[in-house]
C-alpha cells in the first residue's frame, strides 16, 4: 500500500512539475505596470536582493492621480497570496482595487512579489530554468523575502514603520516572520490579514482533498529530488476541472485555473468582468514545496515548519518533528478578516488561529456576514470596496 502510494505520488508529481513550454515562462502583456498605467496612476518598480540571493521586484504607487503628489505619506505594504502577484491589488481598477483605494486615501502604496512569481524570477547565481532555484517554500518568503522587502521600503521612504496588508499566503508569510523574528514587530505598526491562513486541518479545497493524502506526507521525495517549479499543465487542469468542478453555474474557464481549484468557485460575488485579467496574470508561479507544505498542514493539523521526515528533521531542527510556529508570541497588532465560504481558510482553522493568538495582539477578528464570500472575493468580489475595503481602510487609519 505504501509502495503504491509512493508510485502514484511520483507519477502525479511528475505530471504537475513537468514544464510544458506552453505554460512555462508565461509572457503576458498584462502586467502590474501596464495595469496601473492604464488607469493613469504613477507606478515605480524597485528591486531588492534577499540575503539568500533572490532578486525581487516591488511595485509602488507613490501617490494618487486624484490627489496629486502631496509629499510624504504613510506607507502601506501589500503582499499577495499563493500563485499570485502584485497584479492582484490593481487588476480590478481604481474603484475596487485596494492599491488604488489606499493611494486615494493618502498612502504611499508598495506591493511585494515573492520569489518565484512572474516578477521575481531572478537570483544572484541561480537560474529559474534549473532545479536549485526552486528549493524554497513559504517559510523562506516569511524569513527572507519579507524582511528584505520591508527593510528596503522603510529605507527608501525614511519611515520607521509601515502597515501591512496580506492575502492568503501573504498572511502565512507574516505569521512566519513575526513568530520567527519577534524584533521585527518594531517595523510593523499593524497587520491587516485577508483570508488568513495558518492552521489548515479543515481546508476544503477539492484539490487539497485529492492531493493531501499523497503529498502531505513527510517529504522523502524532496530529500531525493529537491523541489521544482509548480507548473500545472493546461491538460492536467482541464482534466481536474472536469472531475472536480461539476457546478453547472460555473463557467468552464474557472475550472481550468488552479487558483480557483484552491480558492473555490461557488461564489455569487466574483466580478466576472475581471476574468480576462485574472486569467492573464494567474497562476503567477510558485514552488512545488509551497503546495506541499500547505498539504502537510492539512494532514497534520499543525502550523509548523516543513516536515522532511524524521532523519532530515533531526539534522535541520534537532528533533524528529518540525517545530511549531510560535503564534502565541506574535506582538504585532493583527486584524483578521475572514468568511464562511473560504475553501482555503476554513472557519474552524481561523478559530484555532485567533484563539491561539495573544488577545492583546488580536485587535479585530471580522467574520464577514456575507455567507457566500470566498477566498478570492477578498480581492475580486463585487462591491468589495463597500463590503470590505472601507472597513479595512478604517482599521488602517485608526491602528
Ligand atoms: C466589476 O469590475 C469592473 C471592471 O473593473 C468594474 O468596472 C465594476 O465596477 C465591477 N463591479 C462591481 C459591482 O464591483
Amino acid at each position: 500500500m505504501r509502495l503504491f502510494r509512493f508510485v502514484v505520488a511520483q507519477v502525479l508529481l511528475a505530471c504537475l512539475a513537468i514544464a510544458l513550454p506552453a505554460d512555462g515562462g508565461r509572457s503576458s502583456s498584462v502586467t502590474t505596470v501596464s495595469l496601473v498605467k492604464q488607469f493613469g496612476y504613477p507606478i515605480q518598480e524597485h528591486e531588492v536582493q534577499t540575503s539568500d540571493g533572490y532578486i525581487l521586484t516591488m511595485h509602488r504607487i507613490p501617490y494618487s492621480k486624484r490627489t496629486g503628489d502631496t509629499g510624504k505619506r504613510p506607507v502601506v505594504f501589500l503582499m499577495h497570496g499563493l500563485l499570485c502577484s502584485s497584479s492582484d491589488w490593481v487588476l480590478s481598477g481604481p474603484d475596487n482595487g485596494l492599491a488604488f483605494i489606499l493611494s486615494d486615501a493618502g498612502y504611499d502604496v508598495w506591493m511585494g512579489n515573492a520569489r518565484g512569481n512572474t516578477y521575481s524570477r531572478r537570483h544572484a547565481s541561480k537560474t529559474p530554468l534549473l532545479q536549485p532555484f526552486w528549493n524554497f517554500e513559504w517559510h523562506d518568503i516569511g524569513i527572507y523575502d519579507l524582511p528584505a522587502m520591508l527593510d528596503k521600503v522603510l529605507y527608501s521612504t525614511g519611515e520607521e514603520q509601515l502597515q501591512y496588508v496580506g492575502h492568503s499566503q501573504g498572511t502565512t508569510a507574516l505569521f512566519v516572520l513575526t513568530s520567527s523574528i519577534p524584533l521585527f514587530k518594531r517595523r510593523i505598526r499593524s497587520a491587516h490579514l485577508l483570508a488568513p491562513v495558518a492552521w489548515m486541518g479543515n481546508m476544503e479545497s477539492p484539490l487539497a482533498k485529492v492531493a493531501g493524502p499523497l503529498f502531505g506526507q513527510p517529504n522523502a521525495l524532496i530529500e531525493l529530488f529537491g523541489s521544482a517549479e509548480f507548473l500545472p499543465s493546461s491538460k492536467a487542469m482541464e482534466l481536474m476541472g472536469s472531475l472536480l468542478c461539476r457546478d453547472h453555474a460555473v463557467t468552464q474557464v474557472m475550472c481550468t485555473n488552479v487558483l480557483f481549484m484552491l480558492g473555490g468557485w461557488d461564489s455569487p460575488y466574483l466580478n466576472t468582468t475581471l476574468m480576462p485579467e485574472i486569467m492573464a496574470t494567474t497562476p503567477a508561479g510558485c514552488s512545488v514545496n509551497q503546495m506541499f507544505h500547505y498539504l502537510q498542514e492539512y494532514n497534520s493539523n499543525y502550523f509548523r515548519q516543513f516536515d522532511y521526515g524524521s532523519t532530515r528533521n533531526k539534522k535541520e531542527y534537532g528533533n524528529k518533528n518540525p517545530p511549531n510556529y510560535n503564534v502565541e508570541g506574535i506582538e504585532v497588532p493583527v486584524y483578521l478578516y475572514y468568511s464562511d465560504n473560504d475553501y482555503f481558510a476554513s472557519l474552524i482553522d481561523v478559530d484555532t488561529l485567533r484563539y491561539t493568538m495573544n488577545p492583546n495582539s488580536l485587535k479585530r477578528a471580522y467574520r464577514m456576514p456575507e455567507e457566500k464570500w470566498n477566498h478570492l472575493d477578498f480581492l475580486w468580489g463585487l462591491n468589495v470596496k463597500e463590503i470590505l475595503y472601507d472597513k479595512v481602510l478604517d482599521d488602517i487609519l485608526n491602528a
